[in-house]
């Protein structure tokens, strides 16, 4: 498999087994308390670490929008580690002139895909946004992290609709990459017919069961058996035959089963080639493809307007995604009770997207954001409170009032226009009341009258809620004790995930039992295991293959622990897990 290097990359191949955990505090509760919604402050590397024991290998969907290390905008490489390249790099703005770009850009991104990886259930899929300046580096350090077989597919997103003329060839896209956590057990599903793409069905003859399509009957014949070529005559008395190099794609006793069934149209005349009648009703949707049109995924015009809905004209936040594109991702690799995680929050889209995907299947999904800046207060987390609790927008409403499609020849003969005009002017007169302003255009042949109103309006909150959590202290302090502190209940849930590498899967945990798995109890004694904590976990449980006591100090003795099936770990160092 080609491999790719980069000044750096000894550096950071193992740097996030090396990051701090860190507890995360809750500071606000917003709208529903019992949400397990979340926007954390800060920087992602600690806060994924950090999300290890509670999350690992738990959430369904990532979708990541990190930056795109274009040279257009500029960014901060922070991630202090025991290098002298690296210290060098420190707190350097990555700009445009820095002919290490790429390299800053890829230490940057490795150790955060490593935990990201960690955090992905096993059918889980992430999503990440990314433009031509990185694609091809993206790629090749996912290969390496999730492997090559994970890879699913680049999805093309149409970003603008417009031409954009300031390149020699206009951009108008970016990419989507999609990897798998495994393959083989990921679930990608499908994608709800949409009115357009429904268009194709009708219903010529009144047919009771609804909308329909013909499906031509033949297919290429080069893998074609003896059964698929017959004879097949219309009720017209037309003899078919499949053409040269065709053949029919179902075998005759099939052809048959649908004809009892009504399932074959010979066309109107009742006399046309075969075609197997496909009712809309059977559709279950469409497979998702990689292109992706702003007409169905959004585009970047219509969220730089959702947010300024949100949050007034004045937000400084530049770069956001439209709900659409979240949310057809989340349509496609989610269910309703998963949780999603946004490690490059911005302006908090990928919690509104879930917020409305929830609104819109009744589900319960959970998000999770992560965002470094100030403003995770003050844009994220205010954006989602917002569209939880609803805001007032000043907008405008705009109605159609005419739209007509002329043709050359209609342009060319003046009765035709001044016909038009006078219909114009006559609506233009009639409507001129009702709206603040009413627009003509003729774009594309079509002469449109728009109406449009200034309204400010309230939008109804969605509902639901989060906390607003911060990363703080160190799970060891500057000794390499357990930080004194931190409660019962957040070195249990650590303890837990040392042990057994996954999260605690129970709400109330009480002194001293941490959790089970297995038939291996394990137990937190914070000063000392005595003999009569013993004699009472033995004897509380029966049937016990393992008892793990986490502690710092025992006056038991090995072979009296080893009789009884119980190993001592001592704290801090049996917890220190790197
Ligand atoms: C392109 S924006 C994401 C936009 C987002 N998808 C939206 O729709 O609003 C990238 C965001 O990642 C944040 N970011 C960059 N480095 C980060 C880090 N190390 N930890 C957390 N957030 C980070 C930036 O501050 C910025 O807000």
């Amino acid at each position: 498999m080609p491999y790719i290097d980069w000044m750096g990359k000894d550096d950071v191949k193992d740097h996030h087994k090396n990051i701090a955990y860190k507890t995360i505090e809750c500071k606000e509760e917003i709208g529903d308390i019992d949400s397990e919604n979340m926007i954390i402050k800060g920087d992602n590397l600690l806060a994924l670490k950090s999300l290890l024991p509670y999350y690992a290998s738990s959430v369904k969907m990532i979708y990541i929008d990190p930056p795109y290390n274009t040279g257009n905008t500029s960014w901060v490489y922070n991630d202090n580690m025991d290098s002298p390249l690296i210290k060098k790099w420190l707190n350097d703005t990555v700009n445009a002139e820095d002919l290490s770009r790429s390299d800053k850009w890829l230490c940057m991104m490795y150790p955060r895909l490593k935990l990201l990886r960690e955090l992905l259930k096993d059918d889980g899929v992430i999503f990440i946004s990314i433009d031509d300046a990185e694609v091809e580096h993206l790629k090749m350090i996912c290969n390496e992290i999730f492997g090559v077989e994970n890879f699913m597919i680049t999805l093309v997103w149409q970003k603008r609709y417009s031409r954009e003329n300031r390149e020699a060839i206009g951009d108008v896209h970016e990419f989507v990459s999609v990897y798998a956590k495994d393959y083989k057990k990921a679930n990608i599903n499908k994608l709800e017919i949409t009115e357009e793409q429904a268009k194709i069905y009708r219903n010529p003859n009144n047919d009771p069961k609804g909308r329909w399509r013909g499906i031509p009957m033949t297919a290429q014949d080069g893998h074609a058996t003896k059964d698929q070529f017959y004879e097949i005559t219309a009720p017209g008395g037309k003899i078919h035959t499949p053409p040269k190099g065709r053949c029919w794609g179902i075998i005759k006793s099939t052809f048959e089963k649908h004809l009892a069934n009504n399932r074959i149209y010979f066309g109107k005349d009742n006399n046309s080639q075969p075609n197997i009648i496909r009712y809309l009703s059977e559709v279950d949707g469409m497979r998702p493809w990689s292109w992706w049109p702003s007409s169905e995924a959004g585009h970047t015009d219509e969220a730089k307007k959702e947010i300024n809905n949100i949050l007034g004209k004045g937000n400084t936040f530049d770069t956001p995604k439209p709900v659409r594109l979240i949310q057809r991702i989340l349509k496609i690799a989610t269910s309703k009770n998963d949780i999603i995680l946004d490690s490059f929050a911005g302006s908090g889209t990928t919690a509104h997207a879930v917020l409305e995907q929830n609104k819109e299947d009744g589900g319960n999904r959970k998000f999770i954001l992560i965002e470094t800046l100030d403003y995770a207060k003050d844009i994220t987390a205010e954006r989602v409170k917002r569209v939880i609790k609803g805001y007032e927008f000043t907008g405008k409403d705009k109605t159609t009032l005419y739209e007509k499609k002329l043709t050359t020849t209609q342009i060319l003969k003046p009765e035709t226009m001044e016909r038009v005009s006078q219909e114009v002017s006559k609506i233009l007169e009639d409507e001129k009341l009702n709206y603040t302003k009413i627009e003509k255009t003729f774009k594309e042949n079509t002469i449109k009258v728009t109406g449009i109103k200034d309204i400010k309006s309230f939008k109804d909150g969605i509902g639901a809620g989060f906390k607003y959590c911060e990363l703080s202290h160190d799970i060891f302090d500057e000794f390499g004790e357990l930080n004194s502190k931190l409660t019962f209940d957040q070195i249990a849930k650590h303890i837990y995930f040392v042990e057994f590498k996954k999260p605690i899967d129970k709400t109330t945990i009480k002194a001293p039992f941490v959790g089970s798995y297995k038939s291996k109890y394990i137990y937190f004694f914070e000063n000392k295991f005595l003999k009569r904590d013993m004699k009472e976990l033995i004897k509380q449980n029966n049937n016990y293959k393992q008892i793990i006591v986490y502690t710092t100090k025992t006056s038991i003795s090995d072979d009296e622990l080893k009789d009884n099936n119980i190993i001592i770990r001592y704290i801090p160092y049996d917890i220190k897990d790197n």
